[in-house]
Protein backbone atom coordinates (compact mmCIF):
# COMPACT_ATOMS: atom_id res chain seq x y z
CA UNK A 1 0.00 0.00 0.00
CA UNK A 2 1.78 3.18 -1.34
CA UNK A 3 0.25 5.55 1.51
CA UNK A 4 -0.95 3.51 4.39
CA UNK A 5 -0.52 6.66 6.71
CA UNK A 6 -2.13 8.80 4.21
CA UNK A 7 -5.33 5.89 4.96
CA UNK A 8 -5.07 5.20 8.32
CA UNK A 9 -4.57 9.34 9.09
CA UNK A 10 -7.76 9.60 7.14
CA UNK A 11 -10.12 7.05 8.72
CA UNK A 12 -8.77 8.68 12.19
CA UNK A 13 -10.24 11.66 10.97
CA UNK A 14 -13.68 9.99 9.94
CA UNK A 15 -13.78 8.25 13.11
CA UNK A 16 -12.91 10.71 16.04
CA UNK A 17 -16.21 12.53 16.12
CA UNK A 18 -17.31 8.73 17.65
CA UNK A 19 -14.89 8.56 20.42
CA UNK A 20 -17.02 8.10 23.80
CA UNK A 21 -19.03 5.75 21.90
CA UNK A 22 -20.17 2.56 24.44
CA UNK A 23 -19.40 1.73 28.16
CA UNK A 24 -16.14 1.38 30.01
CA UNK A 25 -15.46 -1.64 32.15
CA UNK A 26 -17.47 -1.34 35.01
CA UNK A 27 -16.62 -4.26 36.61
CA UNK A 28 -14.11 -2.45 38.77
CA UNK A 29 -13.73 1.09 39.95
CA UNK A 30 -10.18 1.41 38.40
CA UNK A 31 -11.54 1.04 35.01
CA UNK A 32 -14.80 2.53 35.05
CA UNK A 33 -13.04 5.68 35.84
CA UNK A 34 -11.54 5.89 32.80
CA UNK A 35 -12.65 8.19 29.69
CA UNK A 36 -14.40 6.63 27.48
CA UNK A 37 -13.68 9.57 25.19
CA UNK A 38 -10.08 8.69 25.22
CA UNK A 39 -9.04 7.00 21.18
CA UNK A 40 -5.80 6.17 19.89
CA UNK A 41 -4.43 4.17 16.94
CA UNK A 42 -1.47 2.70 15.84
CA UNK A 43 -0.43 0.40 12.58
CA UNK A 44 2.74 -0.67 11.84
CA UNK A 45 4.38 -2.69 9.03
CA UNK A 46 6.42 -5.65 9.24
CA UNK A 47 10.10 -4.50 10.46
CA UNK A 48 8.68 -0.97 9.06
CA UNK A 49 8.13 2.37 11.12
CA UNK A 50 4.87 2.50 12.97
CA UNK A 51 2.40 5.30 11.76
CA UNK A 52 -0.06 6.50 14.93
CA UNK A 53 -2.91 8.69 15.74
CA UNK A 54 -4.31 10.16 18.45
CA UNK A 55 -3.40 8.46 21.99
CA UNK A 56 -0.85 5.73 20.84
CA UNK A 57 1.00 6.45 22.77
CA UNK A 58 -0.93 6.45 26.19
CA UNK A 59 -0.30 3.26 28.08
CA UNK A 60 -3.73 1.47 29.59
CA UNK A 61 -4.33 -2.40 30.93
CA UNK A 62 -3.71 -4.54 28.21
CA UNK A 63 -6.27 -7.05 30.79
CA UNK A 64 -7.27 -9.65 28.08
CA UNK A 65 -4.19 -8.96 25.50
CA UNK A 66 -2.25 -10.45 28.63
CA UNK A 67 -3.52 -13.70 27.99
CA UNK A 68 -1.49 -14.19 24.23
CA UNK A 69 1.82 -13.24 25.62
CA UNK A 70 1.17 -15.30 28.34
CA UNK A 71 -0.12 -18.57 25.83
CA UNK A 72 3.13 -17.50 23.86
CA UNK A 73 5.71 -18.21 26.38
CA UNK A 74 4.13 -21.68 27.77
CA UNK A 75 3.57 -22.59 23.77
CA UNK A 76 7.09 -22.15 23.42
CA UNK A 77 7.64 -23.57 26.73
CA UNK A 78 5.47 -26.75 26.90
CA UNK A 79 5.07 -27.20 22.96
CA UNK A 80 2.05 -29.51 21.68
CA UNK A 81 1.66 -30.91 25.41
CA UNK A 82 -0.17 -28.00 26.74
CA UNK A 83 -3.36 -28.92 24.45
CA UNK A 84 -3.80 -31.86 26.73
CA UNK A 85 -5.02 -29.10 29.71
CA UNK A 86 -6.82 -26.34 27.50
CA UNK A 87 -8.79 -27.09 23.99
CA UNK A 88 -8.51 -25.10 20.74
CA UNK A 89 -12.17 -24.39 19.89
CA UNK A 90 -14.14 -21.38 19.79
CA UNK A 91 -16.61 -21.43 23.28
CA UNK A 92 -19.56 -19.17 21.94
CA UNK A 93 -19.96 -17.95 25.60
CA UNK A 94 -18.88 -15.07 27.65
CA UNK A 95 -15.40 -15.11 28.39
CA UNK A 96 -16.09 -16.10 32.06
CA UNK A 97 -18.56 -18.55 31.60
CA UNK A 98 -18.49 -21.68 33.96
CA UNK A 99 -21.02 -23.70 32.31
CA UNK A 100 -18.28 -24.07 30.09
CA UNK A 101 -15.85 -25.50 32.68
CA UNK A 102 -18.20 -27.80 34.03
CA UNK A 103 -19.41 -29.49 30.56
CA UNK A 104 -16.07 -30.06 29.97
CA UNK A 105 -15.15 -31.42 32.91
CA UNK A 106 -12.12 -28.30 33.70
CA UNK A 107 -10.68 -28.10 30.23
CA UNK A 108 -11.31 -24.51 29.31
CA UNK A 109 -12.41 -24.03 25.31
CA UNK A 110 -8.98 -22.57 24.09
CA UNK A 111 -6.50 -20.33 26.20
CA UNK A 112 -8.13 -17.19 25.65
CA UNK A 113 -10.88 -17.02 27.64
CA UNK A 114 -9.98 -16.71 31.42
CA UNK A 115 -10.77 -20.13 32.64
CA UNK A 116 -8.48 -21.10 29.65
CA UNK A 117 -5.53 -18.54 30.33
CA UNK A 118 -6.08 -19.21 34.13
CA UNK A 119 -4.64 -23.00 33.06
CA UNK A 120 -1.72 -20.97 31.28
CA UNK A 121 -0.97 -18.95 34.03
CA UNK A 122 -0.66 -22.10 35.96
CA UNK A 123 1.69 -23.61 33.61
CA UNK A 124 4.21 -20.75 33.85
CA UNK A 125 3.90 -20.96 37.59
CA UNK A 126 5.06 -24.10 37.65
CA UNK A 127 7.95 -23.62 34.76
CA UNK A 128 9.73 -20.46 36.36
CA UNK A 129 10.78 -19.83 39.36
CA UNK A 130 9.61 -15.92 38.63
CA UNK A 131 6.65 -15.88 35.96
CA UNK A 132 5.78 -12.43 36.79
CA UNK A 133 9.10 -11.22 35.95
CA UNK A 134 9.26 -13.74 33.13
CA UNK A 135 6.19 -12.49 31.54
CA UNK A 136 7.36 -8.70 31.82
CA UNK A 137 10.81 -9.44 30.14
CA UNK A 138 9.44 -11.52 27.52
CA UNK A 139 7.08 -8.59 26.70
CA UNK A 140 9.42 -5.92 27.23
CA UNK A 141 12.33 -7.88 24.41
CA UNK A 142 9.42 -7.81 21.93
CA UNK A 143 9.01 -4.15 22.21
CA UNK A 144 12.28 -3.07 22.54
CA UNK A 145 12.06 -1.66 26.31
CA UNK A 146 13.84 -4.17 28.56
CA UNK A 147 10.69 -5.09 30.88
CA UNK A 148 6.93 -4.03 31.51
CA UNK A 149 5.21 -2.68 34.82
CA UNK A 150 1.92 -3.28 35.66
CA UNK A 151 -1.05 -1.11 37.64
CA UNK A 152 -0.60 -1.55 41.07
CA UNK A 153 -4.59 -0.16 41.64
CA UNK A 154 -5.97 -2.04 38.56
CA UNK A 155 -4.14 -4.77 40.29
CA UNK A 156 -5.51 -4.20 43.98
CA UNK A 157 -9.24 -3.73 41.97
CA UNK A 158 -9.09 -6.94 40.38
CA UNK A 159 -8.36 -8.79 43.09
CA UNK A 160 -11.07 -7.16 45.07
CA UNK A 161 -13.61 -7.85 42.34
CA UNK A 162 -12.48 -11.18 41.42
CA UNK A 163 -14.99 -13.88 42.69
CA UNK A 164 -15.97 -14.73 39.34
CA UNK A 165 -12.47 -15.73 38.33
CA UNK A 166 -11.98 -17.30 41.59
CA UNK A 167 -14.84 -19.25 41.00
CA UNK A 168 -13.85 -20.42 37.65
CA UNK A 169 -10.25 -21.64 39.27
CA UNK A 170 -11.74 -23.72 42.13
CA UNK A 171 -13.58 -25.25 39.74
CA UNK A 172 -11.41 -26.43 37.46
CA UNK A 173 -8.57 -27.62 40.24
CA UNK A 174 -11.55 -29.60 41.27
CA UNK A 175 -11.31 -31.59 38.08
CA UNK A 176 -7.51 -31.68 38.57
CA UNK A 177 -6.67 -29.29 36.07
CA UNK A 178 -4.45 -26.62 38.09
CA UNK A 179 -1.60 -27.16 39.96
CA UNK A 180 -0.80 -24.15 42.00
CA UNK A 181 -2.69 -22.31 44.52
CA UNK A 182 -5.25 -21.09 43.69
CA UNK A 183 -4.47 -17.46 45.31
CA UNK A 184 -0.47 -17.84 43.12
CA UNK A 185 -2.88 -18.27 39.92
CA UNK A 186 -5.42 -15.74 40.74
CA UNK A 187 -2.78 -13.00 41.49
CA UNK A 188 -0.36 -13.72 38.77
CA UNK A 189 -3.91 -13.82 35.86
CA UNK A 190 -4.44 -10.33 37.95
CA UNK A 191 -1.26 -8.74 37.54
CA UNK A 192 -0.91 -9.72 34.01
CA UNK A 193 -4.39 -8.30 33.07
CA UNK A 194 -2.87 -5.24 34.81
CA UNK A 195 0.17 -4.77 32.69
CA UNK A 196 0.39 -1.31 31.04
CA UNK A 197 1.18 -0.72 27.53
CA UNK A 198 0.22 1.87 24.82
CA UNK A 199 -0.74 1.01 21.40
CA UNK A 200 2.32 1.96 20.26
CA UNK A 201 4.13 -0.82 22.02
CA UNK A 202 1.51 -3.02 21.45
CA UNK A 203 1.78 -3.00 17.45
CA UNK A 204 5.66 -3.83 18.36
CA UNK A 205 5.10 -6.54 20.73
CA UNK A 206 3.19 -8.43 18.27
CA UNK A 207 5.03 -8.19 14.70
CA UNK A 208 6.08 -11.17 15.25
CA UNK A 209 3.15 -12.78 14.19
CA UNK A 210 3.10 -11.14 11.62
CA UNK A 211 6.74 -12.01 10.76
CA UNK A 212 6.03 -15.33 10.63
CA UNK A 213 7.34 -16.24 14.31
CA UNK A 214 10.45 -13.93 14.06
CA UNK A 215 10.36 -10.54 15.58
CA UNK A 216 11.40 -8.20 13.45
CA UNK A 217 13.05 -5.77 15.88
CA UNK A 218 15.79 -8.07 16.80
CA UNK A 219 15.13 -10.64 14.50
CA UNK A 220 14.91 -13.29 17.66
CA UNK A 221 12.66 -16.31 16.71
CA UNK A 222 9.70 -15.67 19.29
CA UNK A 223 7.67 -19.31 17.59
CA UNK A 224 8.24 -21.34 15.37
CA UNK A 225 5.98 -21.21 11.56
CA UNK A 226 4.06 -23.89 12.62
CA UNK A 227 3.19 -22.31 16.09
CA UNK A 228 2.60 -19.12 14.80
CA UNK A 229 0.51 -20.09 12.21
CA UNK A 230 -1.64 -22.13 15.48
CA UNK A 231 -1.33 -19.28 17.33
CA UNK A 232 -2.71 -16.32 14.36
CA UNK A 233 -5.86 -19.33 13.83
CA UNK A 234 -6.45 -19.55 17.42
CA UNK A 235 -6.65 -15.55 17.64
CA UNK A 236 -8.75 -15.67 14.51
CA UNK A 237 -11.46 -18.23 16.03
CA UNK A 238 -11.28 -17.07 20.05
CA UNK A 239 -8.90 -14.14 19.99
CA UNK A 240 -12.57 -11.96 20.11
CA UNK A 241 -14.34 -14.02 23.17
CA UNK A 242 -18.13 -15.08 21.65
CA UNK A 243 -17.89 -11.87 19.13
CA UNK A 244 -14.90 -13.58 16.96
CA UNK A 245 -17.33 -15.02 14.30
CA UNK A 246 -18.68 -11.75 13.55
CA UNK A 247 -15.11 -9.86 13.86
CA UNK A 248 -13.99 -12.25 11.09
CA UNK A 249 -16.64 -11.42 9.16
CA UNK A 250 -16.33 -7.71 9.58
CA UNK A 251 -12.71 -7.34 9.67
CA UNK A 252 -11.06 -10.71 8.98
CA UNK A 253 -7.63 -10.88 10.78
CA UNK A 254 -6.64 -12.79 13.80
CA UNK A 255 -7.19 -10.27 16.69
CA UNK A 256 -6.96 -10.14 20.81
CA UNK A 257 -9.32 -7.57 22.47
CA UNK A 258 -9.28 -6.65 26.48
CA UNK A 259 -11.69 -4.98 28.66
CA UNK A 260 -9.12 -2.08 29.15
CA UNK A 261 -10.54 -1.18 25.29
CA UNK A 262 -7.58 -2.50 23.45
CA UNK A 263 -7.48 -4.67 20.43
CA UNK A 264 -4.31 -5.75 18.68
CA UNK A 265 -4.26 -7.24 15.00
CA UNK A 266 -2.61 -8.57 12.41
CA UNK A 267 -2.03 -9.57 9.16
CA UNK A 268 0.75 -12.09 8.32
CA UNK A 269 3.51 -10.75 6.39
CA UNK A 270 1.85 -7.47 6.02
CA UNK A 271 1.51 -5.62 8.82
CA UNK A 272 0.25 -5.15 12.66
CA UNK A 273 -2.62 -3.16 14.04
CA UNK A 274 -3.49 -1.76 17.84
CA UNK A 275 -6.68 0.79 18.13
CA UNK A 276 -7.52 1.65 22.20
CA UNK A 277 -10.53 2.72 22.60
CA UNK A 278 -12.07 2.31 26.79
CA UNK A 279 -16.35 2.19 25.40
CA UNK A 280 -17.30 -1.41 24.98
CA UNK A 281 -19.99 -3.19 23.69
CA UNK A 282 -22.30 -5.68 24.85
CA UNK A 283 -20.09 -9.04 24.90
CA UNK A 284 -17.32 -6.55 26.60
CA UNK A 285 -15.34 -5.46 23.11
CA UNK A 286 -13.81 -2.44 21.98
CA UNK A 287 -16.89 -0.92 20.00
CA UNK A 288 -14.75 2.29 17.99
CA UNK A 289 -12.16 0.04 17.80
CA UNK A 290 -13.74 -2.87 16.30
CA UNK A 291 -15.30 -0.41 14.09
CA UNK A 292 -12.57 1.31 12.81
CA UNK A 293 -10.34 -2.08 12.25
CA UNK A 294 -13.85 -3.00 9.71
CA UNK A 295 -13.49 0.35 7.73
CA UNK A 296 -9.60 -0.15 7.71
CA UNK A 297 -10.00 -3.49 5.78
CA UNK A 298 -12.49 -2.62 3.72
CA UNK A 299 -10.67 1.06 2.88
CA UNK A 300 -7.45 -1.17 2.81
CA UNK A 301 -8.63 -4.36 0.87
CA UNK A 302 -5.61 -5.92 3.36
CA UNK A 303 -7.33 -9.17 5.52
CA UNK A 304 -6.07 -12.19 5.37
CA UNK A 305 -9.28 -13.28 3.18
O1 LIG B 1 -10.45 -11.26 34.32
C1 LIG B 1 -11.19 -10.41 33.87
O2 LIG B 1 -12.40 -10.55 33.82
C2 LIG B 1 -10.54 -9.17 33.30
N1 LIG B 1 -9.45 -8.76 34.10
C3 LIG B 1 -10.05 -9.41 31.90
C4 LIG B 1 -11.15 -9.85 30.97
C5 LIG B 1 -11.02 -9.29 29.61
O3 LIG B 1 -10.23 -8.44 29.29
C6 LIG B 1 -12.02 -9.80 28.69
N2 LIG B 1 -11.95 -9.04 27.49
N3 LIG B 1 -12.54 -8.72 26.64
Amino acid sequence: MDDLSGVVGSLYREFYPRRGCGQAASYIPALAGVSVEQFGVAVQPVGGEVIAFGDARVGFTIQSISKLFAFVLAFRGRGEALWHRVSKEPSGMSFNSLTQIEAHQGIPSNPFINAGAMVVVDMLLSDYVDPLDEVCSFIGALVGIGTVGYDEEVYRSEQEFGNRNAALCYLMKSFGNIENEVSRVLSLYFKLCSIRLCCVELAQAVQFLAGQGVNPLSGERVLSESQTKRTNALLLTSGMYNEAGDFAFRVGMPAKSGVGGGIVGLIPGSLTIVTWSPGLNAIGNPMLGMDFMEAFTTRTGLSIF
